[in-house]
């Protein structure tokens, strides 16, 4: 049981802006069935004892895996360099691995290309060029879409609804925003697919503490919801802090692993990595 404020509220009161699981994966095990499993049994989405690098390259990752369980926030901490990124990059189907294996609902996924990991439900906002900068900001919600053959607006409007500035800035190339304001256009757009999970590369990168503090509030939202969230964050302490599960990285190891919770009180962690 976590002590997280937020983990009770969480689960699958709303889940208008996922996927129904049956929609495209057919699985038998009800959302809210896996939920009530043991932590750390049935993780949603997993990236198990990962080896591999970048084309013919030295392996950046070694058996390293990470993992979100059922409506939960995961999130990956660790110093510069470290492999946060390649691991991201791995679970979604960038990177060739030489070892290891990755599992969504059960499903064995490792061979899939990222498009058809798209398809069974894996949304994913990468570090860096994650929007189209001369789009307005409504054409990258709808290339967010792409994968869509029905109507999508019932999605653009709950993202509207989530970020009201986006609606606001519509008819505005997303290259002219904020950069807090950048990463909800990346964050919509990744919810445009009804994602089953949702996977964050830094969603938090270069804002300031009082617009950090809102994309986490949106972030809890959109879990809330019933979409997992894995996450990378390099404001370790206040990721931690709304963190169900965390997964502190070195050179491409996990160096620990535990509840938010558990590693905000670690005296090890705290030294080494949160500064005390
Ligand atoms: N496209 C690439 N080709 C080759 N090597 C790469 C590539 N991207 C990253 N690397 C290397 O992989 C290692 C891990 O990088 P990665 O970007 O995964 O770290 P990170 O933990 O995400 O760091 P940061 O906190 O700076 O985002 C580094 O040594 C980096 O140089
Ligand atoms: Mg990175």
């Amino acid at each position: 049981m976590s002590d997280n404020p937020y983990h009770n509220d969480r689960g699958n009161k709303d889940r208008s802006i996922t996927k129904p699981p049956a929609e495209s994966m057919g699985d038998p095990v009800s959302p809210s069935g896996a939920a009530t499993k043991a932590e750390g049994d049935n993780p949603f989405l997993i990236g198990r004892a990962m080896t591999g690098g970048y084309g013919k390259g030295a392996d950046i990752l070694h058996e390293c895996t990470i993992s979100v369980e059922p409506g939960e926030i995961a999130v990956i901490v660790g110093p510069n360099g470290a492999g946060k990124s390649t691991a991201m990059k791995a679970v979604f189907g960038m990177l060739n691995l030489r070892k290891g294996h990755v599992l969504l609902d059960g499903e064995d996924i490792t061979a899939l290309s990222p498009q058809d990991r798209v398809v069974k439900g894996m949304g994913f906002v990468p570090q860096t060029s994650n929007i189209f900068t001369s789009m307005t900001v409504e054409e990258n919600l709808e290339m967010g879409a792409f994968i869509r053959r029905d109507d999508f607006r019932q999605t653009m409007e709950q993202v509207y609804n989530l970020f009201p500035i986006l609606r606001d800035k519509r008819r505005q190339p997303a290259g002219e925003l904020s950069g807090g304001q950048r990463q909800q256009v990346a964050v919509g757009r990744a919810l445009m697919t009804k994602p089953k999970v949702l996977m964050l590369d830094e969603p938090t990168a270069g804002v300031s503490p009082i617009v950090m503090d809102e994309l986490f509030d949106r972030i809890i939202e959109v879990a809330r919801t019933g979409i997992p969230i894995l996450m990378v964050e390099q404001n370790a302490r206040q990721a931690l802090a709304i963190a169900d599960k965390g997964f502190v990285m070195v050179q491409g190891r996990n160096a620990f692993t535990g509840t938010g919770k558990e590693l905000l009180a670690d005296p090890e962690v705290r030294k080494s990595f949160l500064g005390g």
